[in-house]
């Protein structure tokens, strides 16, 4: 999470969803209602695309045999290629940290309002309690509360943000994310073999990893069918991972071919998609996704979503590698921080966030 503005921002009253949702009203407030195009469509039966979506068996990449380690590396080069989107079975990460990062979420929402209020995310910044990415009074708002916190570096660090209760949340949040750190790690040595490029490029590229980690939690809400969880968007970071809480209902949706796929969770998996920055180093070749988030009409959702990012000062551009005549670079050079800044001050809108680093095709 970049340096962000600090400019003041009239954001106007953004409601909590989960007091809107405890307040027990059939009318949804009118700033969580979508233009009709927005809408989401709320399939009753499941695209038959849902269940192509790569999963993809770590063991197999990191202790599997020759053909085993061969067959897996050519279907993470297909899913970065073709989805953006994977699901990591596998992943050596202990099911307890899984069920107890998702613990403390789930304590910390369920919080009084006014002690979760404790940790505000103030306008137009990305860290604390409260909702993301909202520049203006008459921007639409999502159905979610979110609660972010950077990590890495320190430097990023605001401790007054960090919650006292529930007493085990930082200590959980810590080994979390060292865990996921790692798992970051190996598969971006893994993407970079995928590519025939050398295993610790992006390592030595990236610096020290900005990493950071937000909370999303969806209640459920009485028209699924006029709100978003989370507006459609990609990811700024380089990889993203992704867990969804235990037994939860189908909430995250990518956009593939124009249709919008519902990821069906896998027991204990965990979801990883490309960020704009590896769609920028690879020229195009993986993809950051569109994707974004619907809600359910009885059931709340959780996530636990993990932002891997380069430090801030680096330059980022399509590696030489991945260019040469008859595949010009499609993106210029920019420094990271700046892309970060960039992205954190802009409202979430699809794809357009990485307008700032294409260069026009020409005519
Ligand atoms: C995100 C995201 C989707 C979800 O936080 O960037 O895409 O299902 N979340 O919560
Ligand atoms: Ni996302």
């Amino acid at each position: 999470m970049a340096p962000v503005l600090n400019l003041p921002l009239n954001v106007g009253h953004i409601d909590d969803v989960q007091e809107l949702k405890k307040a027990r009203k059939t009318k949804i407030p009118n700033r969580f209602v979508r233009d009709r195009a927005e809408r989401p469509m709320l399939a009753t039966t499941p695209s038959p695309l849902s269940s192509s979506i790569p999963v993809i068996d770590f063991k197999k990449l990191m202790t599997g045999n020759k053909e085993e380690f061969h067959f897996e590396i050519l279907k993470l080069s297909a899913s970065c290629e073709e989805w953006g989107f994977f699901q990591v079975i596998n992943h050596d990460i202990e099911v307890d940290l899984l069920d107890n990062i998702e613990k403390v979420a789930m304590e910390f929402f369920m919080l009084p309002v006014e002690e979760k209020q404790k940790y505000p995310m103030a306008p137009g910044t990305v860290q604390g309690y409260g909702q993301a990415f909202v520049f203006s009074e008459d921007q639409k708002l999502d159905w979610c509360n979110m609660f972010a916190l950077g990590l890495v570096p320190h430097s990023i660090r605001n401790p007054n943000l960090w919650p006292t209760n529930p007493p085990m949340f930082s200590q959980t949040v810590e080994t979390y994310s060292r865990e996921i750190r790692k798992l970051c790690e190996n598969l971006l040595r893994f993407i970079a073999l995928s590519l025939k490029l050398n295993e610790n490029v992006f390592e030595e590229m990236f610096g020290l990893s900005v990493q950071a980690i937000r909370m999303n939690y969806y209640p459920a809400c009485p028209r699924p069918d006029l709100v978003l969880g989370l507006s459609p968007h990609s990811d700024g970071s380089a990889l993203t991972v992704l867990q969804q809480g235990k037994g939860n209902t189908v909430g995250l949706q990518i956009l593939k071919n124009d249709e919008w796929v519902p990821v069906q969770p896998v027991e204990n998996a965990l979801v990883v998609n490309i960020g704009d920055t590896i769609e920028v180093l690879t020229n195009g070749r993986y993809k950051s996704s569109e994707h974004r988030a619907v809600t359910h009409k009885e059931k709340d959702r959780l996530s636990i979503v993990t932002f891997y990012a380069p430090s801030y000062e680096v330059e980022i551009g399509p590696m030489k590698e991945l260019v040469d005549e008859s595949n010009p670079s499609k993106y210029r050079r920019y420094n990271h921080g700046e892309y970060s800044r960039h992205y954190v001050t802009n409202k979430l809108q699809g794809k357009k966030t990485l307008d700032f680093a294409k260069i026009p095709p020409k005519k």
